[in-house]
């Protein structure tokens, strides 16, 4: 179906939105948005509306849309070759691997679709090891307000109720400490712990960075109990942060055995990695693992052209998110109702003393995209391109929004 022209553009949106309802699960809320095209931070919807894109596809889009190199890389392979499935080689795995480890100092990587399902894997990582050592070794530690995404096995080791509820009972031997409680870490890794999974930025739960003491301590009680220590990397890896990886921000960087990520990796293709060092990855034996189309010759493709792409800019998103940063500091000032603004690099957060949601609603109207995580907090994931035109693009909307309040 094309994009229908002048007045019926209207319609056309309306027919969208009507067709999802009758015909999909119910299970999204969507903003009334029907986009249609995008140019590098810009999306525009189906009547021509323009939007400056800070939320980035919920961190994916990390070269914003239409990127040239990528667009390129993908019409070429698509003209080679998309998928072989893992029975074969294809010609970028093997080096993709060799620069995630490289950049990650991580020795070996499996390739999946999407955070989740590193999320699954990373899971059955842990509990292989622990069998590997004794039957009764098979608790997981993770943390309170923490998200690892939305099957059995990643809802059992989320430490929030309301995604876990209606799923319960899910899978037995996960133990929730509070993040940056040491004594609760303590009390709670035992010999029976095969793993601790551990957000470096808590990115659903409201962009909390945690403390890299409580991360070296869960590091030094996963060495004593011989358990694996996993970074979940999904929302704060790859660059985000101004970092390859979220633990490189501490220094000297705390070092996980295993570390998941996925969002921005092949620019909006799926694609996810579990990075492992021998020790973790030593568990998985021929046969134990599998995945369809994990690393498909496009999306290993694209991502490789990524990592290219990322070494360059690095310290502008460590810039541009120090401005950025500055700048809400400054609305803060003015507008006593934003209580912390935090985060790494492009990963940035807000706190609000009233609810978020009806200013992402207006900031919609106003064209610019954002989100809000746990009902007071504004997110912004904007794209690595983003230079400083971008955010006083986006801070001037969000205080013509605030004078309001
Ligand atoms: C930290 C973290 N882990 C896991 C996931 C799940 O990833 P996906 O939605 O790609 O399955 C997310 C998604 O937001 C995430 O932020």
């Amino acid at each position: 179906m094309s994009v229908a022209s002048g007045a019926e553009t209207g319609t056309y949106a309306q027919t969208i939105v009507d067709l999802e309802k009758q015909y999909l699960l119910q299970n999204y809320s969507r903003h009334p948005l029907v986009l249609h095209r995008g140019d590098g931070p810009y999306m525009w919807d189906v009547d021509g509306k323009r939007y400056l894109d800070f939320i980035a596809g919920i961190g994916v889009n990390a070269l914003g849309q239409n990127h040239p190199r990528i667009v390129a890389a993908i019409a070429e392979q698509a003209a080679r070759l998309i998928h072989t499935s893992n029975l074969f080689y294809n010609e970028y795995q093997g080096p993709l691997a060799k620069r995630i480890a490289e950049v990650s100092g991580l020795a070996r990587t499996f390739f999946t679709n999407s955070g989740t399902e590193s999320t699954e894997g990373s899971l059955k990582m842990i509990k292989a090891h622990g069998h590997d050592i004794r039957p009764d070794k098979y608790e997981i530690v993770s943390l309170d307000n923490s998200f690892h995404g939305r099957s059995i096995g990643a809802l059992s080791i989320t430490g929030q109720p309301k995604y876990r509820k209606d799923f319960e009972p899910l899978m037995p031997g996960v133990k929730f400490v509070p993040a940056n409680n040491i004594q609760a870490l303590e009390n709670a890794v035992s010999e029976r712990t095969a793993g601790i999974c551990i957000e470096w930025i808590q990115g659903e739960g409201g962009v909390l960075p945690l403390d890299p003491a409580f991360c070296l301590r869960a590091r030094q009680l996963a060495d004593q109990y011989d358990a694996l220590l996993c970074f979940d990397e999904i929302q704060c890896g790859v660059g985000r942060t101004g970092k390859y990886f979220g633990y490189q921000l501490s220094n000297p960087a705390v070092m996980p055995d295993i570390m998941t990520a996925a969002k921005p990796l092949a620019c909006g293709l799926p694609l996810g990695i579990i990075s492992a060092n021998e020790r973790a990855a030593k568990s998985i034996r021929p046969g134990m693992h599998g995945s369809t189309f994990g690393g498909n010759a496009l999306a290993a493709r694209v991502a490789l052209e990524f990592f290219d792409i990322l070494d360059g800019l690095l310290p502008s998103i460590t810039r541009v998110g120090d401005y950025f940063r500055a700048q809400l500091r400054e609305l803060a000032t003015r507008y006593r109702f934003i209580t912390e603004v935090r985060g790494y690099g492009l990963m940035v957060g807000a706190e609000l003393s009233i609810p978020g949601k009806a200013i992402v609603e207006r900031a919609m109207q106003e064209g610019l995209l954002l989100n809000c995580t746990h009902e007071t907090v504004l997110r912004f994931l904007p794209p690595y391109i983003i230079t400083e035109a971008h955010v006083d693009e986006a801070v001037l909307i969000l205080d013509r929004i605030f004078q309001t309040l």
